[in-house]
């Protein structure tokens, strides 16, 4: 009976083992899918979602409405009834809708926060996180040379934004209350910088499930 249990408990570990090996591939999977998810939105049909939509989808550029967290269902129901969309109709495959709804559903779960680099000024220059927040941060940099930021304490290195654009990097806040900070190493100002408060009275972040619920009943 001793040996039953044992081995029995032995099983048992093999399984816990298997169960916390298992989400590793799974999430290598959805890492690649979201990768093309953002290819398609940024491509597609040679124009992609984001000159509609917005690079990250907050529906900023004036056409196409803010998407972060659009549904397969509703991102479905748009290709086939939105006259502005015809383009991406005739153009987009199935594993392409399948990887950008993947892509459009994840920007959802991520608070888009900005700031806009100015010769080394941030503005805005601070920003409050609710705690355990996940937050895509996104970097404008306003001068046409490359710039290279970066945080001793958000965890996530350096990185170079080119020239008159924007880069993003993917963060999630702590749950306890703290105080981070990023700088540009590379700019004019060097003692500038750009601070993400973590604080619990600090405006909620909710997550979009889906933007068009009601095409989504009807589906
Ligand atoms: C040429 C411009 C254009 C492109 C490219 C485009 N869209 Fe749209 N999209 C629009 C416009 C305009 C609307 C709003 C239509 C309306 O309100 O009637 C829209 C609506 C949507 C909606 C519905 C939003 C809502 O609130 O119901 C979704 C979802 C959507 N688009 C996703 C996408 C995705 C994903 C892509 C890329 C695969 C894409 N769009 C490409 C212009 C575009």
């Amino acid at each position: 009976m001793k040996l039953g249990t044992a081995t029995t408990r032995i099983a048992l570990a093999h399984l816990f083992v298997a169960a916390l090996l298992l989400p590793f591939p799974v999430h290598a999977d959805d890492d690649s899918q979201l990768a093309e998810g953002a290819r398609v939105f940024s491509t597609v049909a040679g124009v992609g979602c984001k000159t509609c939509h917005g690079e990250y989808a907050e529906g900023d550029v004036g056409v196409g409405p803010y998407i972060r967290g659009a549904t397969e269902g509703a991102i479905r129901a748009a290709i086939d009834a939105t006259g502005e969309m015809i383009v991406i109709k005739s153009a987009i495959t199935e594993d392409e809708i399948k990887a950008v709804s993947a892509y459009v559903g994840s920007l959802g779960t991520m608070q888009a926060v900005r700031t806009l680099a100015k010769r080394g000024r941030f503005l805005p220059a601070e920003v409050s996180i609710r705690p355990g927040t996940a937050v895509q941060l996104i970097i404008q940099n306003s001068s046409i040379q490359p710039h290279t930021f970066k945080s001793d304490n958000l965890g996530i290195g350096e990185f170079v934004v080119a020239g008159r654009s924007s880069g993003s990097v993917e963060w999630r806040a702590p749950e306890a209350e703290a105080e981070f900070s990023l700088y540009c190493t590379d700019c004019k100002l060097k003692d500038q910088f750009f601070t993400v408060r973590v604080a619990a009275s600090a405006k909620e972040f909710r997550p979009v499930v889906s933007v068009s619920s009601a095409t989504d009943d009807a589906m």
